[in-house]
């Protein structure tokens, strides 16, 4: 049974830090290489500060997979394609490399995030750096709990994981999105609480879920909570986390899932909304301003990359 990588279904951290880069030309081989390194080298601090809870995730963007392992691909990836709707936007900017480096301790993800930097070196440009930590007993800085509705316990694991039968090689890969979103503090908090619950479909402070006749067509919970033909819940397992300081403050989303399409369904209906055009109305209060979308394979189809 291949090995998934630690970050991709762990119990939330305090701190994290995203690191996205760009493969320069003529390095794939160098880059091949040294990421088979890294799950080693993830070992060896997750040893040194075992206290710090580390998990690492390290994903190759649909853009790039095709240079980067020409022999075979996972099963539909492809890129995050830009949507757009009136002033509603999910802009696409797809890169080569997604590394995922939280823990709860922001000096070991600093410590780690240095390293990998550092082992890489000449053979990337760093295209966007994002520092996370947990707000409060879990929140979105909107003030609303965020990933209460995540599966649980082995489910978590079957949502987010390929399965062996299905894709040996991918086996325990995972297929990933994020979307760097930043929120308008300023008009979200013109709301009145209730306004604000009414938008989600939830309690802000003891986030209880509202009955189905109370929630409107518009709130988050309702546009993202979505089911197949056959009845059953599109399921992804996020692992989003705040981010920012005092002039921008958003959210870095980020969701792994069994296969790619959960996600792009459930932005649609958010973005696009239904055949009334109730669109999701989290967005009147924050804006994507990035989106990309990766594989995160098996730690030992990393570690096999190595000739
Ligand atoms: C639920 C926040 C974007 C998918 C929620 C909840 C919050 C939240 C507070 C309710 C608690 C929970 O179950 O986690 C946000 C914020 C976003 C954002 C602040 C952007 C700034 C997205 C996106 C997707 C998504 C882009 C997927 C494309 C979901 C799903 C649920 C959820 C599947 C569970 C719905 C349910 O079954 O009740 N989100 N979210 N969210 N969100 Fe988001």
């Amino acid at each position: 049974m291949a090995r998934e990588q630690f970050g991709v279904c762990a119990e939330p951290n305090l701190h994290s830090y995203y690191l996205l880069f760009n493969v320069l030309d003529n390095k794939n081989d160098y880059v091949r290489q040294t990421l088979a390194k890294l799950p080693q080298m993830f070992v060896d601090y997750q040893e040194q500060f075992s206290e710090s809870n580390l998990n690492t995730v390290i994903a190759i963007g649909a853009a790039y997979w095709d240079e980067f392992y020409p022999q075979a691909k996972p099963a539909g990836l492809r890129p995050f394609s830009a949507m757009q709707r009136d002033d509603r936007i999910a802009p696409a900017n797809n890169v080569d490399l997604y590394i995922e480096i939280r823990s709860d301790r922001a000096d070991v993800n600093h410590i780690v995030s240095t390293r990998v930097c550092e082992m890489l070196n000449s053979s990337v440009e760093l295209v966007e750096q994002v520092k996370g930590f947990r707000y409060l007993d879990g929140r979105d800085l909107t003030g609303f709990v965020d990933g209460t509705e995540n599966p649980k316990g082995p489910h978590k694991r079957e949502v987010a994981l390929v399965k062996s039968e299905e894709q040996p090689l991918f086996a325990s890969g995972s297929y990933l999105h994020i979307q760097r979103y930043r929120h308008n503090m300023e008009l979200w908090q013109t709301l009145e609480t209730k306004q604000q619950e009414d938008v989600y479909g939830r309690t802000k402070r003891d986030d209880i879920e509202y009955a189905s006749a109370d929630k409107a067509d518009t709130a988050h919970t309702k546009r993202a909570n979505l089911k197949d033909d056959q009845g059953n819940s599109l399921e992804l397992v996020r692992q989003s986390m705040p981010y920012g300081h005092m002039k921008v403050q958003g959210l870095f989303f980020v969701s792994y899932c069994n296969n790619p399409n959960n996600f792009e369904l459930i932005l649609n209906s958010m973005i696009n909304g239904d055949s009334e055009g109730n669109f999701d109305h989290i967005l009147k209060y924050t804006q994507a301003e990035t989106g990309a979308a990766f594989f995160a394979p098996s730690i030992d189809f990393i570690e096999n990359l190595a000739p």
